[in-house]
């Protein structure tokens, strides 16, 4: 059928997107979209610290089962998303001391990562995200206040040890093309890899805005393949400030197809997860006032150009 999903499982690649789990729960044309055009989701939210273990000790897997539901019944892929942040992590985890804290962490990723690691649907996570500031340091988070940069490697560790089969990602914003940060990545990587730590992937945000040009990201994801790593974008949305015209629909779908083409240029990159798929439902006018439209259907689950956009990169037009 002449799907989104279908096009990109001809080319071996995923299409995915992120998904809420109040929509998938209480509007049947979000689901009907979800299931028939993509073939990997990640949970916006679901999975992360805040709803899987908001007190010590005291787990909460109903959104991500909810969502790990509806890939099994979809015969999707589910990318986790994510272990170790230093936002939606409850005040108790910040809280801690440093060895209370490296436990914590330890703790965390062996029962979430580990109560999905037989099911052959959770196929890969984001073990560290945004890990970096702007100018390529490593960002001074509670993580990094309290244990230094070994935090990175000992949660790669941990999540190996609790699902040996998911590829392991480090994931990051503003990483797409050249330039300080992503530089300061690929540094890392490289030398976690050199030291054995098993790191398998690495995502690209890709929250892109046409008012701000669009990244060198091909040339990017090569150099990161040339170390032998799998890339991937993870959250691709193409922001503009509203209302939208004809001019700015154009120019997002130029952006949305570039981004789908660099991946199929780039035998390592693996697909691409977009943010959401409808305007209905997008974290953006909540932290940018005056942007949005910056998903591939209109707020009435109408298609718009940058719907076909992908469409047609994926199909290879
Ligand atoms: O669940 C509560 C609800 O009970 C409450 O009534 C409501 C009132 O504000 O808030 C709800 O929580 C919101 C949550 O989304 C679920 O909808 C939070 O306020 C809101 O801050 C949160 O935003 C999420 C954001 O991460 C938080 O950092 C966005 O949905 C989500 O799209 C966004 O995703 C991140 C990625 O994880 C990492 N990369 C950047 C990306 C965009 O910020």
């Amino acid at each position: 059928s002449d799907t989104l999903r279908a096009h990109a499982e001809a080319r071996g690649k995923f299409i995915g997107t992120a998904v809420a789990t109040s929509p998938l729960a209480n509007e049947s044309a979000y689901r009907t979209i979800a299931a028939s055009e993509f073939n990997q989701i990640t949970a916006e939210n679901a999975m992360k610290w805040d709803a899987t273990e908001p007190s010590q000790n005291q787990f909460n897997f109903s959104g991500a089962d909810q969502i790990m539901a509806f890939a099994e019944a979809n015969g999707q892929q589910v990318h986790g998303h994510t272990l170790v942040w230093h936002s939606q992590t409850p005040s108790w985890v910040q809280n801690l001391g440093a060895d209370a804290m490296r436990s914590a962490m330890q703790n965390h990723i062996a029962r979430v990562a580990g109560r999905y690691a037989s099911n052959p649907v959770l196929k890969s996570w984001d073990v560290v995200n945004e890990v970096f500031e702007e100018n390529g340091s490593l960002r001074n988070s509670f993580w990094y206040q309290r244990l230094g940069d070994s935090y990175i490697a000992d949660a790669f560790r941990a999540a190996r040890a609790a699902d040996p089969d998911a590829k392991l990602c480090i994931n990051d914003y503003n990483v797409e093309g050249v330039n300080a940060k992503s530089t300061a990545m690929y540094n890392l990587v490289r030398s976690l890899r050199a030291q054995n730590v098993p790191v398998d992937c690495v995502g690209m945000q890709s929250h892109l805005a046409i008012q701000y040009g669009f990244p060198n990201i091909q040339e990017n994801m090569q150099r990161f393949a040339d170390l032998g790593v799998e890339v991937r974008v993870t959250e691709l949305d193409v922001r503009m400030q509203t209302p939208r015209n004809t001019t700015k629909d154009a120019t997002q779908a130029t952006y949305y197809s570039n981004v789908v083409k660099a991946c199929l240029a780039v035998s390592r990159c693996s697909g691409v997860t977009i943010w959401g798929f409808t305007d209905r439902h997008s974290w953006v006018p909540d932290t940018f006032p005056g942007e949005g439209a910056a998903l591939i259907y209109d707020e009435n689950y109408g298609k718009k150009p940058s719907y076909t956009a992908v469409h047609d990169a994926l199909a290879g037009g």
